[in-house]
């Protein structure tokens, strides 16, 4: 008897789908198991207020093959201009569910991100009053910060002032990587959530670094010791309402990585999925992984769970493209370095 699990069609609570050609490529790899999706914000310019997160969604949907269904859940771009009432208004007509802020420097087209918070605390403010969400991507960018200690020591300085000085924001901690990312989550509130990688479930920081440089490996927040990746596997599969998928699935093409300062980023659409089943299975705890994938973020956001089911069979290994083709260039699709069981039928 083949071993297969139904659950409710899952979100990605993180997702870059980019623009134009990107766009059009990387789009079908989420919609095919995926009800809706946090869309970043970071284009190029990046997507700072109302007006361009309508005409954002306009072009997904628009790059949205004939007869999927998929939802954009828009973001605005947090910046230090960033007007309060756009703001509130693109989130009361719905079209907004939630803010990024990006410390200036720290990732992928983040140059218009935050340098100064005093200078948002009106709009976090205003945010906290009107229930959106803040997700954060928290890492110091200060140069005498060691890349691996960029997380920690964003939750001291940067990320609990913030929540203290503004009780009732809600604070999504995105792609976390540590065991000080799962610690400050489990000793706060519902008000608190916690997005998790598939990729930061499977590699260490030995996968980027031992045997020749892996640059499909490189992400950031970059991959942490083995220790802390145990920890976010168990964070994950604990059935704690506060954790929940966000692939931060980031396409670049292959030569975009594979160069001498090479970008950011794994992308995982294609098989996001069968990576997660594949290490809940391994825990045991395939019973966690609706929560996880389908339950938990609808809960946090305070939307309906998705009307539709997947199901997932276990059997041999499933095969999937090394990479997908864009006008772009290829991009090379997230590979675990383990053989995967779990398909979505
Ligand atoms: O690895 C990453 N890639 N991390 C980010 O925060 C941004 C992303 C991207 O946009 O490429
Ligand atoms: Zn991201």
């Amino acid at each position: 008897m083949t071993e297969s699990i139904t659950i409710r069609r899952p979100d990605d609570w993180h997702l870059h789908l980019r623009d134009g050609a990107m766009l059009k490529a990387v789009l079908p790899e989420t919609a095919r198991h995926f009800g809706r999706a946090i869309i970043m914000p970071n284009l190029v310019p990046p997507v700072v207020t109302g007006a361009l997160a309508a005409a954002y969604r306009d072009r997904i949907l628009a790059a949205l093959p004939e007869g999927m269904h998929f939802e954009p859940l828009m973001t605005l771009y947090l910046t230090e201009d960033t007007d309060s009432s756009d703001l509130a208004a693109a989130h009361a007509s719905g079209l907004v569910k939630a803010v990024k802020l990006y410390p200036a420097g720290a990732t992928t087209n983040s140059a218009s991100g935050v340098r100064d918070f005093n200078k948002v605390r009106p709009v976090l403010e205003k945010m906290a009053e009107i229930g959106l969400p803040l997700c954060v991507h928290g890492e110091v960018t200060d140069a005498e910060i060691d890349i691996f200690d960029r997380e920690a020591v964003f939750i001291d300085r940067v990320l609990d002032p913030i929540r203290k000085a503004t009780p009732g924001l809600r604070v999504v901690m995105e792609h976390i990587t540590t065991r000080d990312g799962v610690q400050y989550v489990a000793a706060n509130d519902t008000d608190l959530g916690a997005t998790i990688t598939a990729h930061h479930l499977i590699i260490n920081r030995n996968h980027i670094l031992v045997g020749g440089i892996k640059p499909h490996y490189y992400c950031l927040p970059v991959a942490k010791r083995e220790e802390h990746r145990l920890e976010l596997l168990k964070a994950a599969t604990s059935g704690d309402p506060r954790y929940f998928l966000g692939t931060d699935s980031a396409p670049h093409t292959d030569d975009n990585k594979e160069m001498a300062c090479g970008c950011a980023g794994c992308f995982t659409a294609t098989n996001t999925m069968s990576l997660v089943a594949e290490m809940f299975d391994r825990e045991g705890a395939m019973d966690k992984l609706e929560g996880f994938v389908s339950l938990n973020g609808p809960a946090f956001y305070g939307l309906p769970v998705n009307e539709g089911t997947i199901t997932l069979a276990k059997g041999g290994p499933v095969e999937y493209p090394d990479k997908i083709e864009t006008e772009d260039g290829p991009v090379r699709v997230f590979d675990p370095g383990f053989p995967l069981h779990w398909r979505v039928v």
